[in-house]
């Protein structure tokens, strides 16, 4: 049987295209699944996961706990708000005291990027990274770039742009990794302040001027700005940022082409995009979230067949 050259998903930048492409193979056939009448499979019967969530989630969470019960996996969820770690408990003996209850899988949501790395390194447990800090978000981008696969018959050669706060974003730096492995154009959109220094060394292009981007993108990954993680503000205030960056149903028409528009979610609804676009027939955002639970089945599944 095929099988991940990984015993964790920490992020992208650790996949080969091959484990991606097995992934989304794995996700085709959990994906028939989950859409028939009984969506339920025995495939973790006697596997126990555990969801660390020491950060908000809404998708990431659900989505893990559902993709966790179609494939009959004994569930705990962990909530850092109601937990011992507001005791002053670490990370390390939180998640210890978790393992000694037989856990065999840890899916993991921090605010402090490198974690999952971390704990990848002092815990005996295959670790799944939901997102930390501002590092990596590996389900988001697979699950991005599967949406993409399923409208348009693959990745490769597509011309996607990644609009908005890229210098606070896991989702960016992810989707920027996979996409590119897939074979994808990518460039970036935003203003200059909300770019990483490093992203040359990324590969991709840089647009300052909105409409040029669209007009240049087959698809438009928007994201939401993360106040929450800057320190100082990083242009004028959000109205501005809004008239220059924000997408509306007008923008759209104004261009020479279609294009898809994406979002990892929390939308901001009049900041980043209006409720015309998100909820047009150019958005792509509720197919990205259905399609987010074929894709934690099928890393799931092929971790957990590395389990000893
Ligand atoms: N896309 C995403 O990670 O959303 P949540 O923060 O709600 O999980």
């Amino acid at each position: 049987m095929d099988s991940l050259s990984v015993n964790h998903l920490l992020g992208i930048k650790y996949l080969k295209r091959n484990d991606i492409e097995l992934i989304f193979k794995t996700a085709d056939n959990f994906k028939k699944i989950i859409n028939q009448p009984i969506k339920k499979v025995p495939s973790l019967r006697d596997v126990t996961i555990a969801n660390l969530f020491f950060e908000n989630s809404t998708r990431t969470k659900l989505s893990f706990e559902i993709a966790e019960k179609r494939l009959s996996a004994d569930v705990l969820n962990f909530s850092s708000a109601a937990s011992s770690v507001k005791k002053g408990e670490t990370l390390l003996d939180t998640v210890n005291n978790i393992l000694a209850m037989k856990v065999d899988l840890v899916v993991m949501r921090h605010p402090n990027p490198g974690a999952s790395v971390f704990l990848s390194r002092n815990i005996d447990a295959s670790i799944i990274n939901a997102g930390d800090g501002t590092h990596e978000h590996p389900t988001q981008a697979l699950l991005d770039a599967y949406s993409i696969r399923e409208k348009y018959g693959e990745v490769s050669d597509k011309n996607i742009v990644i609009i908005g706060d890229i210098l606070h974003s896991r989702v960016a730096l992810s989707n920027i990794y996979c996409l590119k492995m897939l074979g994808a154009n990518v460039s970036v959109c935003g203003p200059m302040t909300l770019m990483p220094k490093y992203l040359d060394d990324l590969g991709v292009n840089y647009f300052s001027n909105l409409k040029e981007a669209l007009n240049w993108c087959d698809i438009a990954n928007v994201l939401r700005i993360q106040l929450e993680r800057q320190d100082v503000q990083l242009f004028p205030s959000l109205r501005e940022y809004s008239n220059v960056y924000g997408i509306n149903y007008a923008v759209l028409e104004k261009l020479n082409k279609e294009i898809t528009i994406m979002h990892p979610g929390p939308i901001n609804r009049g900041v980043e995009l209006t409720s015309d676009v998100a909820d047009s027939s150019h958005s792509l955002i509720l197919d990205q979230v259905e399609n987010g639970v074929a894709i934690r089945m099928a890393v799931l599944f092929l971790l957990s067949n590395k389990l000893n």
